[in-house]
């Protein structure tokens, strides 16, 4: 959360440069952005409220500053609560991500020396106790003694009217330095700096990084000079355009057939390594955040049912109240589209002083999760720019689910599966479907509810198609295991409200048939989504029969419907739905 980007070198258009990387990192988050560059020995900064979109910056001319991009943690959405906050001098700027947990104890002593605070947020605290270590230390101590007194997860990055330095430091939330040909970069994310230099160093943990002619790095919270590891990154600058789609995450939701032959096809040798590191552990245990989750919940039921091998599975923030029974013959699968979800990256580093051997998916290269595990399994989805997560889920499913076959001996079985998935996807993607599925949402315009019903592991798809519509469309939406209808949820189900049954031709049919019966009986409009129609079914949206990967096509129809119930309710941009940001580095 939150995308952070600071340059200094010798060119001198730093805002614009800070500019165009703030556009690369704005997934992190949107609420509010903001420049402050070194200009004649004083600061100079905008700050803006909203989106970046085309922006353009008025700044003048300076080859040194930082920027930042928003997702409000403390104090609401305002222009004075954007980053880079200043110190009462305004001789200090400073971005931060991450949440600072002993703010208001630091601002009362702040207050109390006199500093005055101009807007809500922690942040604003750092600048100010910047400025209260240099009135005896140099720039570089006054940081470094500001950060070892900060609690929780945080990386910042200063600048100082006094300094020719940014300095950068961080315990939790990415930073990335990259060296160029006399310029030096800072950023929240490798991508944005790929663009200007494939040299890089992953600032770790405890980690200052002084940026100067050259870069200098220091241990925290000593001070200790470290050598630098300098990493090539060797990456294609992946440039995601929407090219003839309107919005980035339909163009995501036409990518999937190719990312799921991709791993049917060109991924068996990871694919067997991974099978083995399960077969070989004494208990695997899987995790992720919200839609990784339920990728990480169909597992248990794919690798029970193809592979008679039981997993666990927990929700990433939960993991830690359950590591206590991890030792070093445990495997752990952590997975996570942007490989930097705070809420998996923490519970793993803590799993590792275990021993426990990690084997992370994710889908991008040199992020945290990828450079914590032991092996890393990279989905080959591409830049997912649309905040909801839609072809990384489908790779993350084609990934658990070939791995089941395999370990069950049956690879190529599971790789007909994923190959007839992808064509049932390619053809629901054709207009037919589409058209039906536009009717359907004109139909959904205005339920104020829906209700999604699954079992085994139509559940986990039940709740992955719940996630997509509340977040992308805005609407209350909750998905059931079928067999709990009875147990309380029932009594939700009122006249017309609509409830959208994942049926596919398994061993759960009968059953989730008759709980569509019991809701239709309350009134409820049921749409079915499977290979088999039903008299029960109001709607039916029809996939192909491909057996455990059914619930590829059933997960598109559920995006794609998602989609569709976000235009006609006018929701304004569905790529980036209000409130969230892809990468949640805050816990
Ligand atoms: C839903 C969505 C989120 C993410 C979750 C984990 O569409 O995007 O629920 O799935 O924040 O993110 P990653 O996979 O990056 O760890």
């Amino acid at each position: 959360m939150c995308g952070i980007f600071g340059y200094t070198g010798n060119k001198t258009n730093a805002a614009n440069i800070i500019l165009d990387g703030l556009k690369g990192l704005e997934y992190r988050g949107y609420d509010s952005w903001g420049i402050a560059i070194k200009v004649n020995g004083s600061i100079e900064s905008e700050k803006h409220v909203g989106k970046i979109g085309n922006a353009q910056t008025n700044l003048p001319t300076s080859s040194i500053g930082i920027g930042h991009t928003r997702w409000a943690t403390h104090g609401g959405v305002t222009v004075e609560n954007t980053h880079p906050h200043t110190d009462c001098k305004k001789q200090v700027a400073v971005l931060h991500n991450g949440i600072v947990e002993n703010f208001q104890e630091l601002k009362d002593e702040l207050q109390k020396k006199g500093h005055k605070f101009v807007s809500e947020t922690d942040t604003e605290v750092i600048a100010h106790l910047i400025e209260e270590y240099l009135k005896t230390k140099n720039f570089v101590d006054a940081v470094r003694e500001t950060f070892n007194n900060l609690k929780g997860l945080n990386a910042i990055v200063a600048l100082y009217t006094k300094s020719s330095q940014i300095i950068a430091a961080k315990n939790g939330s990415p930073l990335i330095l990259g060296v160029g040909k006399g310029e030096l970069f800072v950023a929240s994310d490798a991508s944005e700096i790929v663009k200007h230099t494939k040299q890089v160093i992953f600032l770790e943990d405890r980690q200052l990084a002084v940026l100067d002619k050259k870069i200098t790095l220091y241990s925290l919270p000593g001070g200790t000079e470290i050598e630098p590891k300098i990493h090539t990154l060797d990456w294609q600058f992946e440039k995601a355009e929407k090219g003839e789609f309107k919005h980035f995450i339909l163009k995501e939701i036409y990518e999937q057939p190719r990312v799921i032959e991709n791993i049917a096809l060109n991924r068996r040798g990871e694919i067997n390594n991974l099978a083995q590191m399960i077969d070989e552990a004494r208990g695997t245990f899987l995790l992720g955040c919200g839609t990784a989750s339920y990728a990480a919940l169909a597992s248990v039921y794919l690798f029970s049912s193809i592979a008679k091998k039981h997993v666990n599975f927990s929700i990433g923030s939960e993991f830690k109240y359950l590591e206590d029974y991890l030792t070093p013959n445990s495997l752990l699968i952590p997975i996570s589209q942007s490989g930097e979800t705070i809420d998996v990256v923490d519970p793993v580093e803590k799993a590792k002083k275990k021993g426990v051997r990690v084997a992370a998916i994710t889908n991008v290269l040199g992020s945290t999760l990828y450079r914590q595990a032991d092996f890393k399994f990279l989905l080959g989805a591409g830049v997912e720019k649309a905040v909801i997560a839609s072809k990384s889920f489908i790779a993350m499913i084609s990934t658990l689910l070939l791995t089941a076959y395999t370990l069950a001996g049956k690879q190529q079985e599971g790789i007909e599966i994923l190959k007839n998935a992808s064509n049932n996807v390619s053809q629901i993607l054709k207009d037919e479907t589409i058209e039906q599925i536009k009717k359907l949402a004109v139909r959904l315009e205005k339920a104020d509810h829906i209700y999604v019903l699954g079992r085994g592991l139509s559940y986990a798809a039940a709740l992955e198609a719940t996630l997509k519509i509340k977040e992308t469309a805005c609407v209350h939406a909750e998905g059931f295991a079928g067999g709990e209808l009875k147990h309380g949820v029932i009594s939700l189900i009122d006249k017309g409200i609509p409830c959208i049954i994942i049926a596919p031709n398994d061993e759960t049919f009968d059953e989730i048939i008759s709980n569509a019966q019991e809701v239709r009986a309350r009134g409820a409009f049921i749409i079915g989504i499977g290979p088999k129609n039903n008299q029960v079914f109001d709607e039916f949206i029809q996939t192909a029969d491909v057996k455990e990967g059914t619930l590829i096509p059933q997960i598109v129809i559920s995006q794609l419907l998602a989609y569709e119930l976000a235009l006609v309710r006018g929701i304004p941009d569905p790529d980036k739905p209000r409130n969230l940001a892809k990468s949640v580095t805050v816990k």
